[in-house]
């Protein structure tokens, strides 16, 4: 498969300019070439193939059944479509913690299909290895923390993350170490949002909320959430800002009626042949000719 890789005009330096004047980064899931191209056409800063795609797209629980094979092609087909945005891939589980030999491997494959950067969950001592190994290679990395799906067994399931002091010190120290590794913006998904503020000063990289409060650098949502299409559940935190579940739905029931009433197609939708061929084709006789 080949893909034509382009620059897009937000980049790494887009983000550190606005964390320094002050202005608001957005970001926001896609996983296939329309959707990326509407949002970038919206003029949102940044897209993600988040490995939420799992949930969303391919029906999972969670977010763990994912392969880097999976982010490949979602990241081909999101990139295709977006000219503006600087797009970010989701290293999957296990894509990344095994080897640092095979973190390259697997982040190489998703820069290939069109990515520009990709992102990481948490701030482990082989993970920030693994970052080092990233960014030495010219590979851009955001970090993730938080709640991170990917630790969903050993959180133990959907928990707001430092909300304790000791929790929020480790929050803090863990994004300094993310930073000192190399990353050039952190998402913070589900934490209180004196929490991410502190963060946000300490940081000299930007930082993305999800579910944490309003002054982190930027802010990010999965699609699907915010037009209304995924309803297995809606987080607090995700604004609903459509309803494209009652679109799908309603399209289906009336395309059902309509063909089974005879209703559609009509005439509008049809095409027809020239006269002199339709007046030939009905002469036409199957064993004769
Ligand atoms: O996978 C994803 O969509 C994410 C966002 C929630 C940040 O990681």
């Amino acid at each position: 498969m080949s893909v034509k890789i382009e620059n897009k005009p937000v980049s790494v330096k887009t983000f550190f300019k606005r964390k320094a004047e002050n202005q608001k980064i957005t970001m926001l899931t896609a996983y296939d070439y329309s959707t990326a191209k509407y949002i970038d056409e919206a003029g949102v800063d940044s897209i993600l193939i988040g490995d939420s795609v799992g949930m969303t797209v391919l029906g999972y629980e969670n977010t763990l059944q994912v392969t880097t094979d999976d982010m490949v092609t979602f990241t081909g087909a999101v990139s295709r479509g977006v000219k503006h945005a600087i797009v970010i891939t989701d290293m999957p589980f296990l894509s990344y913690q095994i080897t640092k030999e095979q973190a390259l491997e697997n982040a190489g494959k998703l820069i290939r299909a069109g990515a520009q950067a990709v992102k990481i969950e948490g701030a482990g001592e082989t993970t920030l290895e693994v970052i080092k190994a990233l960014t030495e290679a010219g590979i851009a990395v955001v970090g993730h923390l938080g709640f991170t799906p990917q630790y969903i067994n050993s959180i133990g399931g959907y928990y707001i993350q430092g909300k304790s002091y000791e929790q929020a010190v480790k929050l803090l120290e863990d994004a300094k170490k993310l930073e000192a590794a190399g990353v050039f913006a952190v998402v913070l998904e589900m934490v209180p949002e004196e929490a991410a503020e502190r963060v946000t000063k300490e940081l000299k990289v930007p930082t993305i909320g999800i579910g944490a409060g309003r002054y982190c650098d930027g802010q990010v949502l999965v699609i699907d959430d915010i037009i209304g299409k995924y309803s297995d559940f809606t987080p607090k935190f995700a604004k609903k800002y459509g309803n494209v579940k009652d679109i799908i739905f309603n399209s289906a029931k009336q395309y059902d009626e309509e063909v089974k009433a005879g209703k559609f197609p009509s005439e509008e939708h049809i095409f027809k042949m020239e006269e002199k061929e339709k007046a030939k084709f009905e002469n036409y006789s199957i064993n004769n000719g």
